[in-house]
């Protein structure tokens, strides 16, 4: 009998080819499912192709449970959509997928580090808005990276990536991470990271530990003028207060590439000086999000075959 699999997103055929191929009647969600219809779903299906946005939470996966979900492949590297010690309690699998984005999210990492220290946003402003009045001696003047120093937060294989391209821009860069990485750069303390710090880049998961993580205490720990960027997920930088820290001048910029709340962006952050705001794009590239896609299907496939997947999420 045909397994049934439920591809939440819309994306090109060629991405969920592994399930076809593997024979499996694909259901596909008429644009985003919302949480009643993603219960209401996983009741009829042995498996779920998830985006980051699928709220796959206990109610989620005990419907599923009742009847034969057995996987939930989610084309992302972060997985705080989902309850995955639920799932591991109810005998289903959770994949994610790892290592094909780091290259994209990298470098959406670097474009906001560059787009702050250097007023990307502030400059095309006054260009579109007619301000600009031409060539000035000390208009518009940013911050040079050659020679500042980049602290990132957490040093996974993103911030990695983000570090090879800061060498390029002949930036110090030190990491911080719960456990020494026996790296050079190696900060134990995050105060210090944030103390030492011209850059912060953010590249941990949002966990319970990492809420609020970059809060209005650390961020004052930054010499003023500092640039903090996020391409993690929202809930990592306490975004009041870095609203405030931007409003007082402490921090020069910041740019976001996550939200508290996505798609609402609050609308302190909309109306704060200095910040530049990208919609979640960091792996947004053909490319990497067509792997994404075709990892997390074939995991799925592994799965519902009785096989190891290879990107298994351990609650
Ligand atoms: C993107 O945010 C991801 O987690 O893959």
């Amino acid at each position: 009998m045909p397994l049934k699999v439920l591809v939440t997103a819309q994306m090109p055929e060629q991405w969920f080819d592994p399930l076809k191929r593997a024979g499996h009647d694909i259901v596909l969600g008429k644009g985003l499912l919302d949480h009643d219809e993603l219960v209401e779903a996983a009741r009829e299906i042995d498996a779920i192709v998830s985006v980051l946005t699928d709220p796959i939470d206990a109610a989620v996966l005990e419907s599923g449970a009742r009847g034969s979900l057995r996987v939930v492949g989610n084309i992302a590297v972060g997985y705080d959509n989902i309850d995955v010690r639920r799932a591991a309690e109810l005998g289903i699998s959770v994949c994610n997928t790892p290592g094909v984005l780091d290259a994209a999210t990298a470098d959406v990492a670097m474009f906001l580090i560059l787009a702050c220290t250097r007023r990307a946003s502030a400059a095309e402003y006054a260009l579109r808005s007619g301000a600009w009045t031409g060539w000035g001696l000390t208009n518009l003047l940013g911050s040079d990276l050659e020679g500042s120093t980049l602290g990132l937060v957490g040093y996974g294989r993103i911030a990695r990536a983000v570090e090879r391209r800061a060498n390029g821009f002949s930036m110090r860069v030190l990491h911080h991470t719960r456990h020494d990485s026996g790296q050079s750069g190696y900060v134990a303390d995050l105060d210090e990271l944030m103390t030492e710090s011209d850059v912060i880049s953010v590249h941990v998961p949002l966990t319970p530990e990492t809420l609020g993580m970059i809060d209005a205490r650390r961020l004052r720990l930054m010499r003023r003028g500092g640039v903090v960027v996020n391409t993690a997920r929202g809930g990592v930088v306490d975004e009041d207060a870095l609203a405030g820290a931007l409003e007082s001048g402490e921090l020069a910029s910041a740019g976001l590439d996550v939200y508290v709340g996505e798609p609402h962006v609050a609308a302190r952050l909309l109306a704060t000086p200095n910040l530049v705001l990208l919609p979640h794009i960091g792996s947004a590239t053909w490319g990497t999000r067509s792997k994404m896609a075709l990892l997390a299907c074939e995991d799925v496939c592994r799965v519902l075959e009785g096989r190891t997947p290879k990107n298994p999420i351990h609650a």
